[in-house]
């Protein structure tokens, strides 16, 4: 019989109330308990999505000695911490994106999980979403010849600007490049590797985080890279990769709808459409399970190393464009 695995969820907020509405189509995944920092918020969640034990603080559902897995659903500014407290107490560990609010961070994390002995993934959807595992088996299968540019882009409009929210708060890590711009600057390292040179330039608020923000990246071989990210422009999702031979535009229109064109000069665009059931949460959380299951670390998906290359770019970008969480 199938090992079922026993989800502790910190954080009950936004995105913590989806991923386990997701983890209800796996079967052999549980949601055993939810921490807050308040006991009311925590037993109110619980009651929503049927949990059966709630905590009132974070240490509390740590020391549950059922939990096999702990989410980690906080604004990234307190991912470290999270993280480290889930791991010394033994719990294997998904972690929302932003992994960490610079590489030091994530190095550290990473670093706790290999002393500790214990699994850690960044929740990043990009790398297990059957449009993307398409799109890179395309690129390796040379149908379009070597990559020459990518760009890619995040965009929404939550004016006007109030520093209240999360998005919006430098104690909470606001800005657009840890919130969305990481997932087009995901791409651009996942084809193409590490950059060489970087530019960036930000639109900052007055308390110095990017409402929006762009960089261009150099790769070895002459390969280029632009991004762009913003809080102020409805622009959507969708990352473009043209090559020697053709072009491949990835688009969503939500985490659910997706798409990938391909396209070849004189043929029709060929189109691949995917309706999912899932924005990648239970993905990565299957992916969790699969790793646990096979006594591994860490996810050859998401890797650590993907985590500390991203961490770094960030961290690059960050400097580059004068953006101060602080
Ligand atoms: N993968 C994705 O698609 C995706 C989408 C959205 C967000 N995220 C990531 O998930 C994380 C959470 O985002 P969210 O939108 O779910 O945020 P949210 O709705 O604001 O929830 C965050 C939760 O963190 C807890 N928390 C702990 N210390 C806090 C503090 N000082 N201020 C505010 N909240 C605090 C709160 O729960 P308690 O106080 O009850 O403990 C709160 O409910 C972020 O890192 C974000 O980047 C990922």
């Amino acid at each position: 019989m199938a090992k079922i695995y026993n989800w502790g969820i910190l954080a009950p907020g936004n995105i913590a109330g989806k991923f386990v509405t997701e983890l209800k189509d796996l079967e052999t995944a549980r949601v055993m308990a939810v921490g807050s920092r308040d006991l009311p918020r925590a037993a109110a969640f619980a009651e929503t999505h049927g949990i059966e034990r709630s905590y009132g603080s974070y240490e509390a559902l740590v020391l549950d000695p059922d939990i096999d897995v702990i989410y980690i659903a906080s604004p990234h500014v307190f991912h470290a911490e999270h993280t480290k407290l889930c791991l010394r107490h033994k719990k294997a560990v998904l972690c929302e994106k932003a992994f960490g609010m610079s590489s030091l961070e994530v190095a550290d994390m990473v670093e706790t999980a290999r002393v500790e002995k214990v699994f850690l993934m960044e929740a990043f959807m990009t790398p297990h979403q059957p449009s993307y595992q398409e799109a890179r088996r395309i690129i390796e299968s040379g149908l379009l010849g070597e990559i020459r540019h990518l760009h890619g882009w995040f965009g929404f409009n939550r004016s006007p600007y109030d520093v209240s929210r999360r998005l919006f708060n430098p104690k909470l890590g606001g800005g657009a490049l840890l919130d969305i711009g990481l997932y087009p600057l995901f791409d651009a390292l996942w084809f193409m590797g590490e950059p060489i040179q970087t530019e960036a330039f930000a639109d900052l608020t007055d308390l110095g985080i990017d409402q929006s923000v762009t960089a261009s990246m150099l790769f070895n071989g002459g390969k280029t890279a632009t991004i762009f990210a913003s809080f102020f422009s409805a622009v959507g999702v969708g990352t473009d990769i043209y090559c020697e031979k053709g072009a491949l535009r990835l688009r969503r229109t939500s985490t659910l709808d997706q798409w990938l064109e391909i396209l070849l000069p004189g043929e029709p665009v060929k189109t691949i459409h995917y309706e999912q059931s899932s924005c990648g949460l239970k993905m990565e959380a299957a992916e969790v399970m699969k790793c646990l299951g096979e006594n591994r670390l860490e996810s050859a998906v998401m890797s650590h190393q993907s985590s500390l290359l991203l961490s770094d770019c960030l961290d690059q970008i960050r400097k580059i464009a004068g953006i101060n969480y602080q």
